[in-house]
């Protein structure tokens, strides 16, 4: 089969890799020169993956048979809509479909409207005067969100962000000030999250084993979000810290939001990820991703003995298809430009492949450039490391002494996957949930 893979970064790669595993030829299309994705493609395309008609036509010179789509930007700038006008096998939502993550009031709409569980206090507002009026009458903590697309950044978290309900409203005000047309205000929950993915065609739904991204940019969950600086997944056994009815609840609340989007006439296509907290009221869903998550998809691709782009194939064709899953644990930690998720400082790395390799972990380049001997930074994620075992004492040491493999200045949470973090989760949910 011929594949079309859209997008340069971590997850892209690892579409690209699990793709090409059942000797299909992946042809990729990214902005960026990413050694990972060229170095297994018969061929890349270097040109905007948000721009439809240069999509459409590397596509048109293809002619694939499946097409697949990474990040959100191409969705929302209408790449999907464009090639499945033109009858391209398309395995991501349309832009009308994707509006479950591109606009995070029509969510929590669609979700009261329907009475669908897991929903949170949530309301929004288009003038700072509204907005400062619900806020004062609060009796709860609250988070700021802009209504659209923010790579994971955008979202204020009383306790984190700002302190008092008036550090808060200043900053609502300034948001609205620089341009911002809608701003939501939720409940502030208080949990555990985990990362549920699924591949969905029509009413049809396939759940993948629960993933926990590290959002925090420091060790121990601290400073600010960011796109996710890695994750670790146990495969079907769920995460230790995660009650297994929650997980089960998630996919309730997940197979009825699909559900009730190809019953109201806009059906949906391709992965899709529910990002839930974990609370003592159960699981709540902060947000809905019309795509894997990165990193998350990095762990449940390596998890899949199936080739995504055969799974898809057999979906599509009205098939609901058993995967093999691997039992087995995997940890991913993103190395990332200095500064990152404030004010990242690019530069530039080298690579030791064949180091890291006998290390026993895997490399997958994210938002890089390749140049000659070196790899360029951007102001994104630079490249993940992934490392599977039966344990956390065989997968944890493949990290150590990484810092002998890549050369240049970098940084990496060393937390991520740790027997001590997952202790740490572990007993904070086990008193929240006693309370
Ligand atoms: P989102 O872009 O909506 O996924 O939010 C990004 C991150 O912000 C989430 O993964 C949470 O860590 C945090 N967050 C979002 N909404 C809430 C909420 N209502 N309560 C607590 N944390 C939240
Ligand atoms: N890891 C978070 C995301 O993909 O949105």
């Amino acid at each position: 089969m011929k594949v079309v893979v859209v997008g340069g970064g971590g997850r892209e790669n690892a579409i690209a890799l699990s793709a090409v595993s059942s000797n299909n030829s992946v042809y990729s299309i990214s902005h960026n020169n990413n050694p990972g994705l060229i170095g297994i493609s018969k061929k890349h395309y270097k040109i905007n993956e948000n721009d439809k008609e240069a999509v459409l036509n590397v596509a048109k010179k293809i002619y694939p048979d499946l097409v697949l789509i990474g990040p959100e930007d191409p969705l929302s700038n209408g790449v999907s809509d464009i090639l499945i006008s033109q009858k391209f096998n398309v395995f991501a939502p349309s832009s009308k479909a994707a509006k479950l993550e591109t606009s995070k009031s029509f969510l929590r709409e669609f979700m009261k409207y329907h009475k669908i569980d897991g929903n949170v206090e949530s309301y929004s507002f288009t003038n700072f005067d509204d907005l400062k009026n619900l806020v004062l009458n609060l009796d709860y903590e609250f988070v700021l969100k802009p209504d659209g697309l923010t790579g994971g950044k955008g979202v204020l978290v009383q306790g984190f962000h700002f302190n008092s309900k008036e550090d808060g409203l200043s900053i609502a005000r300034k948001l609205f000030e620089n341009g911002v047309n809608k701003l939501l205000v939720e409940r502030k929950l208080i949990g555990e999250e985990f990362s549920l993915q699924a591949l969905v065609y029509n009413d049809k739904i396939i759940f993948l084993p629960i993933v926990q991204d590290y959002k925090r940019a420091g060790e121990n969950d601290t400073g600010p979000n960011t796109g996710g600086m890695g994750s670790i997944s146990f495969s079907e056994s769920g995460l230790p810290f995660i009650p297994e009815n929650h997980v089960e609840k998630a996919k309730a609340i997940m197979r009825k939001l699909v559900e009730l989007m190809h019953n109201e006439g806009t059906p949906y296509f391709g992965p899709i990820y529910g990002q839930f907290m974990s609370t003592k009221d159960g699981p709540k869903l902060i947000e809905v991703n019309a795509r894997f998550g990165d990193p998350e998809a990095i762990n449940v691709l390596d998890l899949m003995d199936d080739s995504i782009a055969d799974v898809a194939i057999k979906l599509m064709e009205g098939g609901l298809p058993t995967l093999n899953i691997k039992n087995q644990i995997n940890v991913v930690r993103y190395i990332v430009p200095i500064g990152y998720g404030t004010d990242p400082m690019p530069s530039k790395l080298k690579v030791d492949e064949y180091y890291l390799r006998k290390k026993g972990l895997r490399i997958l380049y994210a938002s890089v450039d390749k140049k000659g001997d070196y790899l360029r930074q951007t102001r994104s994620r630079s490249l993940a490391l992934l490392a599977r075992g039966n344990s956390l004492s065989e997968i944890i040491p493949k990290f150590e002494g990484i810092e002998k493999g890549i050369s240049g200045k970098y940084y990496y949470r060393k937390d991520i996957g740790t027997f001590e973090s997952i202790e740490k989760k572990t007993s904070f949910m086990n008193s929240l949930l006693k309370n």
